[in-house]
C-alpha cells in the first residue's frame, strides 16, 4: 500500500513547543506578552503600523468591517467564489453581502466584476487574495471610493502591485487556521495604519473593555474575540518559519508546473504561477468537459488527498437567501465552483509525491471526460 499524500500539513516542532511551554510556565495565558510580540512581527512583515490579533480570520473581517463603519443598510462586495464565512462576516454587521464574479484565470475580483456589483449602497469591498494570489487591491482602491479591505487570509507574505498583501489599502485581515501559510491552531489578525481604529479594535475584541489610566471601563458592545497567549506563542515561532514555508511550497509548486507542461487536463494559466504569490493552496482549473467530482473521488480513493477549490457562495442555499446577486453575472465563479481542484501541497512533500499526484490527476482527468 502506497503512502497517503496529505492535502496539507502545518510545519510545527520544537520552537512552537518551547514558546507554548513558556506561556504555561508563566501562568499568564491571556493578555500576556506573546500576543503583542506576534502582532509586532506581523505588522512589520506586512509593512503597516499596527496589527490586532483576534480568535479567527472571520472575526478579523467582521471587526474590520465595523471599524470601516459598515452597518445595516450597507452593501459589501465579496467574491462569489470564496470560503462562505466572508459572507457571514458581512451579515454579522447587519449589512448585505453582494456577490461579485471572479476571473477563472486567477480566482480573483477585478475592476470590471466589482463595477458590475457596485451600487450607491456599496460601503466596502472585500478584496480577497484568493489562495495566496494577489488581487491587485491597489487598483481596486484607486478605482472605487469606498474602503477596500484586503482579505489576506491566504496571503501572508505575498506581494501585490504596491507591496505586501494586507498593507495596501489601510485595512487587511489574516487567518491562522491550520490550512493557512502559518497557523496558530485558530486565529486571525487585522493589519492597519489608523491608531483610532486600532484602539477601537482592541476593545471590540475584549468584551468592550478598555483601560483608561488605572481603570477598566466598558467603551461599547464588544465581542469575546481575544487571541490567547498560547496561540500568540505558536504564532511567534511560526513567523520564524514563514520565509522557509513560502520557499519550500513555491519549490513544490514549480515541480507541479513542470509536470503540467503538456497536460490535457489542467488549464494553463500564467496567473496561477504569479511570482509575488504564496502557495497557501495550489488550486488549478480542469478542462470544462472533465467531471471534477469523479476525479476528486478517484484520487482520494487512491490515497491522494485532493479537494474542490472552494465554493460558489450563491449556490449555498441557506446563505444565498441573505445575499444580493444575479446568477447570470456569476459565470466565472460557477465555472470555478465546477472545475477547480486543490492539489496536495506542503513542505514535507517530496518530488516523488508531486509526480505521483500530478500523474494520477492526468490519468483520472483523461478517464472522466
Ligand atoms: C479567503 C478566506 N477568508 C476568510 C477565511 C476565514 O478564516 P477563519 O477560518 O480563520 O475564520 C478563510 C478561511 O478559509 C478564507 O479562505
Amino acid at each position: 500500500m502506497t503512502d497517503k499524500i496529505r492535502l496539507t500539513r502545518p510545519s510545527l516542532g520544537a520552537p512552537e513547543l518551547e514558546r507554548v511551554a513558556q506561556v504555561l510556565q508563566s501562568g499568564m495565558l491571556v493578555q500576556g506578552p506573546m500576543v503583542a510580540a506576534f502582532e509586532s512581527a506581523v505588522a512589520n512583515r506586512v509593512s503597516v503600523q499596527y496589527a490586532v490579533a483576534v480568535n479567527t480570520g472571520t472575526t478579523a473581517i467582521h471587526l474590520a468591517l465595523l471599524v470601516a463603519g459598515v452597518g445595516p443598510g450597507d452593501e459589501v462586495i465579496v467574491p462569489d467564489f470564496c470560503f462562505p464565512s466572508v459572507a457571514n462576516a458581512v451579515l454579522f454587521t447587519g449589512a448585505t453581502p453582494v456577490l461579485a464574479d471572479v476571473d477563472p484565470s486567477n480566482f480573483n475580483l477585478n475592476v470590471d466584476t466589482v463595477h458590475r456589483a457596485y451600487t450607491e449602497r456599496t460601503a466596502a469591498i472585500l478584496a480577497v487574495h484568493q489562495f495566496g494570489i494577489p488581487c491587485d487591491a491597489p487598483r481596486l482602491a484607486e478605482t472605487f471610493s469606498v474602503q477596500v479591505i484586503e482579505d489576506t487570509a491566504c496571503a501572508l507574505g505575498a506581494m501585490d502591485t504596491g507591496g505586501p498583501c494586507g498593507g495596501q489599502t489601510g485595512l487587511g485581515c489574516i487567518s491562522f487556521h491550520p490550512r493557512k501559510i502559518i497557523t496558530t491552531g485558530e486565529g486571525g489578525m487585522i493589519t492597519l495604519n489608523d491608531p483610532e481604529s486600532r484602539d477601537r479594535l482592541r476593545w471590540l475584541r475584549n468584551h468592550g473593555m478598555e483601560r483608561v489610566e488605572a481603570t477598566l471601563h466598558f467603551a461599547g458592545v464588544g465581542h469575546p474575540a481575544r487571541m490567547s497567549d498560547i496561540h500568540g506563542a505558536i504564532g511567534i515561532a511560526q513567523m520564524g518559519r514563514l520565509d522557509d514555508i513560502i520557499r519550500t511550497r513555491a519549490e513544490r509548486a514549480a515541480w507541479y508546473r513542470e509536470q503540467f507542461t503538456d497536460s490535457k487536463v489542467v488549464v494553463d494559466s500564467e496567473h496561477i504561477w504569479h511570482p509575488g504569490r504564496v502557495y497557501q493552496s495550489l488550486v488549478v482549473m480542469l478542462q470544462d468537459t472533465i467531471d471534477r467530482d469523479a476525479v476528486v473521488a478517484e484520487l482520494r480513493s487512491s490515497g491522494i488527498e485532493v479537494t474542490v477549490g472552494t465554493w460558489s457562495i450563491h449556490q449555498q442555499k441557506a446563505l444565498a437567501t441573505h445575499c444580493r446577486f444575479d446568477a447570470a453575472e456569476l459565470s466565472g465563479s460557477i465555472r470555478c465552483g465546477r472545475s477547480s481542484l486543490t492539489l496536495p501541497l506542503h513542505s514535507d512533500m517530496t518530488y516523488a509525491d508531486v509526480c505521483r499526484a500530478a500523474d494520477a490527476l492526468e490519468k483520472a482527468g483523461l478517464r472522466y471526460v
